[in-house]
């Protein structure tokens, strides 16, 4: 198993295979991006051989993130070459839920076990303002299609921002009530060049727990296995509530994942660091060379991300990461 100086355990890849998105959300990539060309994402082959290599280390969950992951035309490959190699349980997608609808079906088919969707706003205009994307309806049909599909996992996510959603969380709420969906709801993260916009638009998430546990939500107790949110339930919604909130003390300590960019790049923290090169060994389809040089990248990784301290994230890493 891939383990840290710290202690900390890896068994958690997300991998982006795309830089290129379609929406253009305020928070992310406001400017958008070009599209990348074909060659300068990772190949089947070189995915098939990254993917082999992280199982061999212990990795059992693979998240695929992008940029925007169905935009690439061979996502069903990419999700099936997950799902077939040995050792990896979990093949989920962090989507802008863009094209959900006319192709979750595919996706399942190929062996996707979980969903999580961008939903910033459940108001048409507001999503609109926030996304750049008049596509509200389009998501949420492909989040009831998702949720019908047989995934074992559907969870929205929305980037908390003061002058734009966070008036809105009463009308999130009342979509739980009756959907198995885990709501999660992010502090807008500051990065290399959104100063004034993260100024203007941080929410934290504490004073938004305190609420929830005044409102009848009780904490579930974290799983050693869990993601980066505190999870709440209550007895009168079916959904789940999550707070991501990468700025509270010890956020870092439960780190179990590390992530790999469509160019090839190892990136042990979403934050801080440019990125370490393996491509060399995946285009050589070299898994043991791949091993190697994963493990001895990951015993250099830090303690925390610097955040609290006032360390700015490139804001490339964070859109093209998928964060
Ligand atoms: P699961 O627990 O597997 O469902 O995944 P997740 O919640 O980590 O995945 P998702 O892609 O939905 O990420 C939700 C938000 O959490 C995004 O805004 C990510 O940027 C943020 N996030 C996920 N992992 C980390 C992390 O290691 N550090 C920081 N700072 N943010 C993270
Ligand atoms: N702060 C917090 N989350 C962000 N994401 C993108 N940019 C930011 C940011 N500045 C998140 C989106 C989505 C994932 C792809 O990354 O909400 O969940
Ligand atoms: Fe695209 Fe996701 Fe960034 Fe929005 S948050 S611009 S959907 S990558």
């Amino acid at each position: 198993m891939l383990e840290d100086t710290f202690g900390r355990r890896f068994h958690y890849l997300r991998l982006s295979i795309t830089e290129w998105c379609n929406f253009r959300c305020n928070y992310c990539l406001p400017e958008g991006n070009a599209c990348d060309t074909p060659k300068d994402n990772l190949s089947l082959r070189e995915v098939e051989t990254l993917v082999a290599a992280f199982a061999r280390l212990g990795t059992s969950k693979i998240r695929i993130t992008g940029g925007e992951p169905t935009l690439r035309k061979d996502l069903s490959d990419i999700i099936a070459i997950c799902k077939g190699t040995p050792g990896i349980q979990t093949v989920a997608m962090t989507t802008n839920g863009f094209n959900l609808k006319d192709h979750i079906g595919e996706f399942r088919r190929a062996g996707l076990d979980a969903v999580n969707v961008s939903a910033d706003s459940l108001d048409p205009r507001m999503f609109s303002a926030i996304t750049g994307q008049d596509k509200l309806q389009t998501i949420l049909e492909g989040v009831e299609l998702a949720l019908r599909s047989g995934v074992s996992s559907v969870k929205l996510n929305t980037v908390l921002l003061r002058q734009y959603n966070h008036r809105e969380l009463a009308s999130f709420f009342d979509f739980l009530r009756d959907r198995r969906v885990s709501w999660r709801f992010i502090e807008l993260m500051q990065t290399g060049d959104n100063q004034t916009f993260f100024e203007q638009n941080h929410v934290a998430g504490e004073p938004i727990k305190q609420h929830l546990l005044e409102s009848g939500w009780e904490q579930v107790i974290r799983d050693k296995r869990a993601g980066p949110a505190q999870e709440f339930r209550h007895n009168d919604y079916a959904g789940t509530v999550g707070l991501i909130m990468p700025y509270s003390k010890d956020f870092c300590k439960t780190c179990n994942r590390l992530r790999v960019s469509s160019r090839g790049k190892l990136h042990l923290c979403l934050f801080a660091e440019e990125g370490l090169d393996i491509r060399a060994s995946l285009t050589a389809g070299d898994v043991d060379a791949t091993c190697q040089v994963v493990e001895r990248l990951v015993a250099g990784k830090i303690a925390g991300h610097g955040l609290a301290q006032g360390f700015t994230g490139a804001t490339r890493q964070l859109a093209m990461l998928g964060g």
